[in-house]
C-alpha cells in the first residue's frame, strides 16, 4: 500500500491516478486546506488496476494524525506532496512555511521510522537552486535558494540525507520545474485559490468573469524580454514518480532528479500558445517585474532519463489544451467565482 500525502492537491491527485494506473493501492492523507474534497470524490470513482483504498483527513503538524495511519494500514512506501508552495507568501510568512513544510515532514518521517517504513518519494523543487549560475541546470548545480519556500524544501532534502545515514531511510527527491496541464480525460486539474501560476491565469482571463491577464516584466535579458521557464506536463511528471517508487522498491539508493523538459518557453510564447489553442484574442496588461523571478530556469533532465528510464512525452500545447479543458469545466462548476 502506498501512502500519498497531499493527494487532494494538484500534483498529488494526478499522481494518485498514475499510481492506480500502475496497479498500486493508495491511501490519501490530506488536511484539505489547499486540496479539495471534490477531487477526492472524483478519484474514488476512477476504476483502474489499483484503487483508492481510503482518504484520511489529517494534518502532518499533528503527529498522532499521521502516526495512526501507519498503525492502521500496512504502508510500504510514502509519496509526499503535502506542503505550502507559494513563493511570495513564503517570504511574507516564513513561520507558516517552516511549520507546515519542515515540521510537518519531520512528523511524517518520525512516524515512518516508528513503523519501520523506509522508502519515500519527495516532491522537491527547482526553487532549491536559486538564481542559476548556468543553464540548463543539472543536479550538481549548487543549491542556494533565494526564498523561504525553496529553503524549506532544501532543508527537507538535507534532513533526508541525515536520516539515510543514521536510520537507512531511502529517499528519491524530485525537483520539479514548472508543472503544467491537467488530466487528459479532464477528470481533475489545477485548482488553486488564489491562482498565481502563468498558464491557468492566462486561460482564466478568456472566460466569462475572468480578470485581465497581467504579464509581469517585459525587460528581462531573454529572447523576447519575458521570463523563460521549463514547463513540464503534470502527467509526465506523475510517471516519473511511479518510476522513482519502483527504483526504491528495487533497492535503489537515495537519489535526486530534475523533472523538466530541457526546453524553455518565454511568457510571451506561452501566451501565444494559449491564444492559438483557445482561438481567442486574450486581453493582457503589461506590469512591472514580479519580485524574485529569475530570468531563465531550464532543467537538464538527463539524469532522470538515464537512471529512472523516464521520458517526457507531452508538449506545451498538450499542457495548454488539457489546462484549458479543465478551466472551462471549473468555470461551469463555480460560475462567477473565478
Ligand atoms: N507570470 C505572469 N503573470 C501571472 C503569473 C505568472 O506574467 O499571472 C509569469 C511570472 O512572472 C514568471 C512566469 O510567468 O515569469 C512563471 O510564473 P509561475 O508563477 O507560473 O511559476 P514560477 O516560475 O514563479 O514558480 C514555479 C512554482 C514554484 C516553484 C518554481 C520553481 O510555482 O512553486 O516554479 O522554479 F518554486
Amino acid at each position: 500500500m502506498i501512502l500519498v500525502t497531499g493527494g487532494a492537491g494538484y500534483i498529488g491527485s494526478h499522481n494518485v491516478i498514475a499510481l492506480m494506473n500502475a496497479g498500486y493501492n493508495v491511501i490519501i492523507f490530506d488536511n484539505l486546506e489547499i486540496g479539495h474534497i471534490e477531487t477526492i470524490n472524483t478519484l474514488k470513482t476512477i476504476k483502474t488496476n489499483g484503487k483508492l483504498e481510503e482518504f484520511i483527513k489529517g494534518d502532518l503538524q499533528n503527529f498522532d494524525d499521521i502516526n495512526s495511519v501507519f498503525k492502521k494500514f500496512n504502508i510500504d512506501t510514502v509519496v509526499h506532496f503535502a506542503a505550502y508552495s507559494q513563493v511570495a507568501e513564503s517570504v511574507k510568512n516564513p513561520q507558516k512555511y517552516y511549520f507546515n513544510n519542515v515540521y510537518g515532514t519531520l512528523n511524517l518521517l518520525k512516524a515512518m521510522l516508528e513503523n519501520n517504513v523506509k522508502k519515500i518519494v519527495f516532491s522537491s523543487t527547482a526553487a532549491t537552486y536559486g538564481n542559476p549560475d548556468y543553464i540548463p541546470i543539472d543536479e550538481n548545480h549548487p543549491q542556494k535558494p533565494i526564498n523561504t519556500y525553496g529553503k524549506t524544501k532544501l532543508m527537507i532534502e538535507n534532513i533526508m540525507d541525515d536520516y539515510d545515514k543514521a536510520y537507512g531511510l531511502k529517499s528519491v527527491r524530485l525537483r520539479y520545474f514548472n508543472v503544467a496541464g491537467a488530466d487528459s480525460q479532464n477528470r481533475i486539474g489545477e485548482w488553486h485559490e488564489p491562482e498565481t501560476h502563468l498558464i491557468p491565469n492566462i486561460l482564466k482571463s478568456t472566460l466569462e468573469g475572468g480578470k485581465t491577464f497581467q504579464m509581469f516584466g517585459v525587460d528581462y535579458n531573454t529572447k523576447d524580454g519575458t521570463c523563460v521557464r521549463d514547463y513540464i506536463n503534470v502527467e509526465d511528471l506523475a510517471k516519473a514518480h511511479v518510476l522513482a517508487l519502483k527504483y526504491l522498491e528495487n533497492g535503489g539508493e537515495t537519489n535526486y532528479f530534475n523533472l523538466g523538459t530541457n526546453e524553455g518557453n518565454s511568457v510571451k510564447e506561452v501566451f501565444a500558445t494559449c491564444e492559438n489553442i483557445t482561438d481567442k484574442k486574450i486581453p493582457v496588461e503589461i506590469k512591472e517585474r514580479r519580485e524574485g523571478d529569475p530570468a531563465t530556469l531550464i532543467a537538464d533532465n538527463k539524469k532522470a532519463k538515464e537512471i529512472l528510464n523516464w521520458q517526457n512525452e507531452k508538449t506545451l500545447q498538450d499542457s495548454v489544451k488539457t489546462a484549458y479543458n479543465w478551466e472551462v469545466k471549473l468555470a461551469k462548476l463555480f460560475k462567477g467565482n473565478l
